[in-house]
């Protein structure tokens, strides 16, 4: 089904054992065992939390999956260099990060992986204005980057449909508190793909799947 490869599970753990429990869940699941998997970096800098580093993941066999990085750190080039080496087609930088935002888009696509830009609830924008052309997707965060299971922030709604407005060539990904009760205003607004976190992966994933497609009018 088209709209299954546009949930996507996101992981977000402090130790490499919290992320294989979550990994296995998403193996193990009859829905969510071949599709992507978005992985959320922390360098409890950019955000107040730390996670797993790329390191971590050298010796973990999740090839079933397509894997796309979420870099939540001050100074992302050396990160984007170690998930290149990792095999991550699709990389995620802050629009808020340090450092040259061109070079590092540059240094992802170089690579053959795609560039989306990450934009915090606070940001405008206009900050993404000057890279529209040059990259792949924009992921609008719909809570304050750093942990799972927070609340929506509203506004983010309006966020999504200003930025489809723009038309830009683009991918809009969401990602932070997405769902079942607000995934379909996520989906009207103007959103792509969905990142869902707390949502999907506690309890069953592919019960709670199911219980988000029923709020798309969707079913499995
Ligand atoms: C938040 C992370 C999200 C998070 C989503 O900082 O970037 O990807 O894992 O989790 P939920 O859906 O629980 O907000
Ligand atoms: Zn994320």
């Amino acid at each position: 089904m088209k709209m299954l490869k546009e949930i996507i599970p996101a992981i977000l753990s402090k130790t490499i054992e919290d992320f294989k429990n979550d990994l296995s869940k998403l193996l193990n699941s009859k829905n969510l065992n071949s599709g992507w998997v978005h992985v959320d970096f922390m360098d409890n800098v950019f955000v107040p939390n730390k996670s797993i580093a790329p390191d971590d993941l050298q010796n973990i066999d999740f090839r079933a999956l397509k894997k796309e990085a979420h870099l939540m750190v001050r100074k992302p080039a050396e990160w984007i260099k170690k998930l290149i080496q990792l095999g991550f087609p699709r990389i995620i930088i802050h629009v808020e990060a340090e450092g040259d935002l061109k070079q590092n888009i540059s240094l992802i696509k170089q690579s053959g992986a795609k560039a989306v830009l990450a934009i915090n609830p606070d940001t405008p924008i206009s900050k993404l204005e000057p890279f529209s052309s040059g990259i792949d997707g924009i992921l609008v965060m719909g809570v304050v980057p750093g942990f799972q299971g927070q609340e929506f922030i509203p506004e983010t709604l309006n966020k999504i449909k200003e930025i489809k407005s723009r038309g830009w060539p683009v991918k809009i990904e969401v990602d932070g508190a997405v769902k079942d009760r607000n995934v379909k205003d996520i989906v009207d607004s103007g959103a792509d793909i969905l990142i869902l976190g707390s949502f999907l992966i506690k309890g069953d994933p592919d019960y709670n799947l199911e219980t988000l497609l029923k709020s798309l009018g969707m079913v499995c």
